[in-house]
């Protein structure tokens, strides 16, 4: 399957990631639409977060990150979102977005990434552990969880 991965924003529109988070808000959990007003989220996203699309030619996007590295002064970093939709889970394709991800970070001196996420959410949190995400707090339903960036 030829997956391609793009973190170039001239190759996405505002209201194409509207669309995509809309199409997926079912798959997040909970649901993206109970935490966000997806229109405004999708707009924040474009205007300030680095993107990573995967997509399939004859399909279209299948699979997004979203994470904030504007922070040059503590560099920190935050990851919004990451999905993949569900035809296409289980076949590496998060883990490729979060290894662009960590490069981009490694390159650009970040070195701390943070996350929220709802503490039953297992197959997130399955991936974050993967990734060295250790819990820092526990808040309500939710971790934070943090990773030191290593180079
Ligand atoms: C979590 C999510 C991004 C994983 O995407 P994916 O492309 O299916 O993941 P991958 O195939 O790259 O697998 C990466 C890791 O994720 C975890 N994972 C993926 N599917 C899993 C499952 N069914 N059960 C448990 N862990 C799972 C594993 O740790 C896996 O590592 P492995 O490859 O060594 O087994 C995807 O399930 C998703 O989009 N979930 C809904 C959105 C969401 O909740 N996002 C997180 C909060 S913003």
């Amino acid at each position: 399957m030829d997956v391609k991965y793009i973190t170039n924003k001239n190759n996405i529109s505002r209201s194409q990631i509207k669309e995509y988070l809309k199409k997926t808000d079912n798959d997040f959990y909970p649901k993206l639409s109970s935490r966000v007003d997806i229109t405004e989220y999708a707009g924040k996203i474009y205007e300030k977060a680095v993107l990573i699309v995967a997509v399939i030619k004859k399909y279209g996007y299948i699979g997004l990150t979203a994470f904030y590295a504007n922070d040059f002064n503590s560099r920190k970093s935050y990851l919004s979102n990451i999905n993949v939709m569900k035809t296409f889970s289980g076949l590496g394709i998060a883990n490729t977005m979060m290894g662009i991800m960590e490069n981009y970070l490694i390159d650009n001196g970040f070195k701390e990434i943070y996350l929220e996420v709802y503490n039953k959410n297992y197959r997130a949190l399955s991936l974050y552990e993967k990734y060295d995400f250790k819990i820092e707090e526990d808040i309500g339903n939710f971790f934070k969880m943090k990773k030191i960036i290593q180079r």
